[in-house]
């Protein structure tokens, strides 16, 4: 009896699309001579879904979402949408998606291949390879919000005009599960975490930095070291391959990926995946937007996506063969010279062809 995997696919907007029937065409390559079979069901969120229903996250497709063993996202979002609160924004899905399915951990592995080093816009990029764990489901992005009407009385007193706030809150029990992931990760890499906060202001980073070396008697043999954000910001740049994983509240980690993503050459590249408690349907997307400037034209990297594709494998079915199969194909595809036009070169390089979605997704399968 074969094994059947029944993956959720949400394209969503932009170039959601492509590059998931991409990740699709590669995954059903890769288990053709397995014995396994991939089921795929396609589902709105998003603007998609905005446009066709009304609502970023119609409940039929969160209930599919959590029916599936796994999802598989492109990307959400697009200036078509640009003017909509943020409660009713395609990007609500995504945030729906998280909360709904309980991802709390979203781990963004960041390397910089070696074909790609000419494309980091570092002089000397070194040896990077860290990973990113980023707290999914709580922070300012699910804390109380809201626009405090002109005139509202306010503990202070009365104000005038509006006030718009935002607020940040993290349980010990939110703060000690990821800070778990990131050690236990940890441990099976090069032993190091780096806790990002901003404890010198927030309150909450006080916590975390409380938590953080509470844990660390737990895991002697991890080095645990503490940096600001801002700090942080620069150190990535500075000392990228001294990192090994980073552990970070949700807003910060939204920060520090998009910065890792340029390191790493193009963000096009990096994949991610959102877990939750075993059992639950992860999610995996790349972490880049649904960039509808370039939307079907067949220019899309669908290298990201394919890339989490492998980290679904990898993660959610324990199929590490097929993961690594996949992410040899990618590189194997680099080291032929392909190239999205996403990946600058800074610098002469003669031996790249520049193509679109289709021929690099083509390539990857031919390197399986
Ligand atoms: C990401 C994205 C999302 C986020 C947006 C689209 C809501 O930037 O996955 O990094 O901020 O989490
Ligand atoms: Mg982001």
């Amino acid at each position: 009896m074969p094994k059947k995997y029944n993956i959720a696919v949400i394209p969503g907007d932009g170039i959601g699309p492509e590059i998931t029937s991409a990740a699709i065409e590669v995954l059903e390559a890769a288990v053709a001579k397995k014995e396994i079979e991939i089921f795929t069901k396609e589902l709105k969120a998003g603007g998609a879904a905005i446009d066709l229903y009304g609502i970023p996250l119609p409940q039929e497709t969160i209930a599919a979402a959590k029916d599936s063993d796994a999802v598989l996202l492109g990307a959400v979002g697009g200036p078509k949408w640009d003017d909509m609160e943020p409660e009713v924004r395609p990007e609500r899905a995504l945030l729906g998606l998280r909360s709904g399915l309980g991802l709390y951990a979203n781990i963004r592995p960041v390397k910089v291949y070696d074909q790609l080093k000419d494309a980091s816009p570092l002089k000397n990029p070194g040896n990077i390879d860290f990973i990113i764990v980023r707290e999914l489901t709580g922070g300012i992005y699910f804390g109380k919000n809201g626009v405090y009407q002109s005139g509202d009385r306010l503990p202070d007193g009365t104000v005038k005009g509006k006030i718009a706030f935002d607020t940040e809150s993290y349980s010990e029990g939110e703060i000690n599960r990821i800070l778990k992931i990131a050690f236990e990760l940890a441990m099976k890499r090069r032993r190091k975490v780096t806790l990002v906060d901003k404890a010198n202001v927030l309150t909450t980073s006080r916590m975390w930095r409380t938590l953080a070396s509470q844990m660390s008697f737990d895991f002697p043999e991890v080095e645990l070291e503490c940096l600001y954000i801002d700090n942080a910001a620069m150190q990535l740049i500075s000392r990228p391959s001294s990192f090994d994983v980073i552990v970070t509240s949700n807003l910060f980690g939204d920060i520090l990926s998009d910065e890792a993503g340029q390191i790493a050459g193009s963000i096009g590249m990096l994949p991610s995946a959102s877990i939750g408690t075993p059992g639950t349907p992860g999610l995996f997307e790349p972490i880049h937007g649904s960039a509808p400037d370039i939307a079907g034209q067949n220019k899309a990297n669908p290298l990201g996506a394919i890339l989490s594709a492998a980290m679904m494998m990898r993660i959610m079915f324990n199929e590490e063969e097929i993961a690594s199969d996949i992410e040899e194909a990618v590189r194997k595809t680099l080291e032929s010279g392909l190239r999205t036009s996403d990946i600058t070169f800074i610098g002469e390089n003669n031996n790249v062809t520049l193509v679109g979605t289709t021929e690099i997704t083509k390539a990857v399968i031919e390197n399986l």
